[in-house]
């Protein structure tokens, strides 16, 4: 064994407070699953946390940020930092621990990543797979450098095996290939629940994961060739109009997507930081009977944005995978009451943002 084996064998196995929460809690309660509710502070935190988020100026870190600061989110005494990638190049691993180093994080929310829609991923898998490997890699070993006691990342259902039975749930991750679309960023991201894995079996530490559905929001990236498909849509849709042409929705318009408003996301986001006690992810969705279809989500589009063009489909351009319906009956165990915004209402505050914004998006 090398002197470096030895080294990182003998440190203490420390047991975070939630390695214990989370056996006591499947110990005496289940079968019946505790219903945990917002706002119960679960987690005893005996000093105020100091919260580092990753990725903090992109559409989620942004949503994050909203509910913190203007949705009184944030707790006395809390210190909530948000980082762009301006602050340290996260592939960097001598600028992500300088970066860390700097701020000590108790917590950490993990978004940064290199993220794109269907078009992008296509074009770039070797780019997706390695730069998030290295960010990802990089956040989580400079976490446990600084003794943060939690990391929650982020991945995506669009990471899970293309081939599979519906609704997708958590335990399926690793059950087969991804869509070959997107397998760069899809394995990057699997890794991230491997790397929990084993910081929890080898280091004590309690870093896990959500898997969000489709994001949108104030903030996404509205770039028609890069951007994910309703940011696009909103952006041609905009384009059409001013124009009098028509829009032109790429693919089919049959695959069918659940999309999740990225304010809902990042309330979802803060009841996992303080109280979610698992080192499994958990899939962070709307239900399965709100999932529509491309063509109502461009329906969608067209009603709020009062478009009164001619919508036609492209349908040389790629449908990418069919579905991808996932389930949220976990959330729906601890989160009984939660409720969502309801999608029209989201997309209209999404679509009056943008062309409120329309100078200073990005796209
Ligand atoms: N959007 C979706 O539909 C969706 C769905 C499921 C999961 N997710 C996940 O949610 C997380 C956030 O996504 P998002 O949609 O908010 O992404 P986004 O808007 O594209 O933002 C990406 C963020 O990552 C930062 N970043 C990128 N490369 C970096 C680097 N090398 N070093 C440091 N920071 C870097 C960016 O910083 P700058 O802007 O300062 O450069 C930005 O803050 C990601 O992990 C993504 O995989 C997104
Ligand atoms: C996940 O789905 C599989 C396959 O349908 C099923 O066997 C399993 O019970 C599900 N697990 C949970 C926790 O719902
Ligand atoms: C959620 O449920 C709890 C008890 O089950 C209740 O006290 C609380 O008011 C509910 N919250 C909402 C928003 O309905």
């Amino acid at each position: 064994m090398t002197a470096k084996h030895q080294l990182s064998y003998s440190k203490p196995f420390t047991l975070c407070f939630c390695v214990s929460l989370s056996y006591s809690f499947s110990f005496f309660l289940y079968p019946h699953y505790p219903s945990v509710q917002m706002g119960d502070n679960m987690v005893d935190q005996s000093s105020p946390m100091r919260v580092l988020v990753t990725g903090g100026t992109g559409l989620v870190g942004r949503a994050i940020e909203h509910v913190v600061k203007e949705e009184g989110g944030a707790r006395e005494g809390e210190e909530w930092i948000f980082l762009s990638s301006k602050d340290a190049n996260l592939m960097d691993m001598g600028e992500t621990q300088a970066v860390f180093l700097k701020h000590q994080p108790t917590h950490v929310i993990h978004l940064a990543a290199m993220v794109g829609g269907l078009f992008k991923n296509m074009r770039a898998n070797l780019d997706f797979w390695r730069n998030n490997i290295y960010i990802n890699d990089n956040v989580l070993q400079a976490a446990h450098e600084v003794d943060a006691v939690r990391v929650v990342s982020c991945l995506s259902t669009c990471i899970f095996p293309d081939k599979t039975t519906y609704p997708i749930n958590e335990t399926m991750i690793h059950n087969g290939p991804p869509h070959e679309s997107n397998f760069g960023y899809s394995y990057a991201k699997r890794m991230i629940d491997i790397h929990n894995r084993a910081y929890h079996q080898q280091r004590g530490r309690c870093y896990t994961a959500v898997i969000p559905t489709n994001v949108f929001g104030p903030h996404d990236n509205f770039n028609i060739e890069d951007g994910h498909v309703l940011p696009g849509l909103i952006h041609k849709a905009y384009i059409a109009q001013k124009e009098g042409s028509p829009l032109v929705v790429w693919g089919s318009g049959t695959p069918r997507r659940q999309f999740i408003y990225s304010l809902d996301l990042a309330r979802l986001f803060l009841w996992v930081l303080r109280e979610y006690p698992e080192v499994d992810p958990i899939i962070l969705s709307v239900g399965e009977e709100e999932e529509v279809s491309i063509k109502e989500a461009a329906e969608g589009v067209v009603e709020a944005l009062g478009f009164k063009g001619q919508v036609t489909y492209d349908r040389t351009k790629a449908d990418g995978q069919f579905k991808k319906t996932a389930s949220n009956a976990k959330l729906l165990r601890y989160c009984p009451n939660f409720t969502f915004t309801p999608f029209k209402q989201a997309l209209k505050e999404t679509c009056d943002w943008f062309v409120a914004n329309y100078d200073t998006a990005r796209k």
